[in-house]
């Protein structure tokens, strides 16, 4: 059970998600059926369909990041090496908590993405709009909090955006946050 996020909710949510994941696969199939039948006569079709590929696969990437932040028991420490590279980065962990809350009051629909860089050893906190465009090259994804309308409209308007944020803070597991960021530090170490 979620607080201030209701069953219904994530239902609807995670319905839409399967969408992603049904026309990930999609496009890949008939990007293969179209190469095979004709790939010149083709081409443009499959060049578009390549294009839309991105927008399918981070939609379905980005909504497991979503969904699997609120699974588990809630966890979170100070001693971690995210707390650790927060307070280096923005002063503190609430102050890393308040800017995420300042990047998700952005006007517009969107994402806050938080990445953990591993070649510059920082994280960056971002707002990217659609998923498909302005995400940063090559990054792990450690925090995603989507604001697109369908996140949150089953439970609150659009004017209730803050209290939604509230809630997907309150309900994050901030230990599944820790464990991406520890993982991108063993693959900067490999
Ligand atoms: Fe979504």
């Amino acid at each position: 059970m979620l607080e201030g996020i209701s069953e219904k909710q994530i239902k609807v949510h995670l319905s839409l998600y399967e969408g992603y994941v049904k026309h990930t696969n999609l496009v890949m199939e008939k990007i293969r059926a179209l190469k095979e039948a004709d790939a010149e006569g083709n081409a443009y079709i499959i060049a578009e369909l390549r294009r839309r590929f991105a927008f399918e696969f981070d939609g379905m990437r980005m909504h497991e990041y979503y969904f699997e932040q609120f699974e588990g028991e809630k966890g979170g420490s100070r001693e971690s090496a995210l707390a650790k590279a927060a307070e280096e980065k923005y002063g503190s962990g609430e102050n890393f908590i308040a800017h995420i809350k300042e990047v998700a009051g952005s006007r517009g629909i969107g994402w806050v993405v938080v990445y953990a860089d591993p070649r510059a050893k920082t994280l960056h906190t971002t707002f990217v709009a659609d998923h498909e465009l302005g995400q940063l090259a090559g990054l792990p994804v450690i925090l995603a909090l989507d604001l697109w309308e369908h996140a949150f409209m089953v439970d609150y308007v659009p004017a209730e955006k803050k209290s939604y944020i509230d809630a997907f803070l309150a309900n994050l597991n901030w230990s599944i946050v820790e464990k991406r960021f520890e993982d991108t530090i063993y693959m900067s170490a490999a």
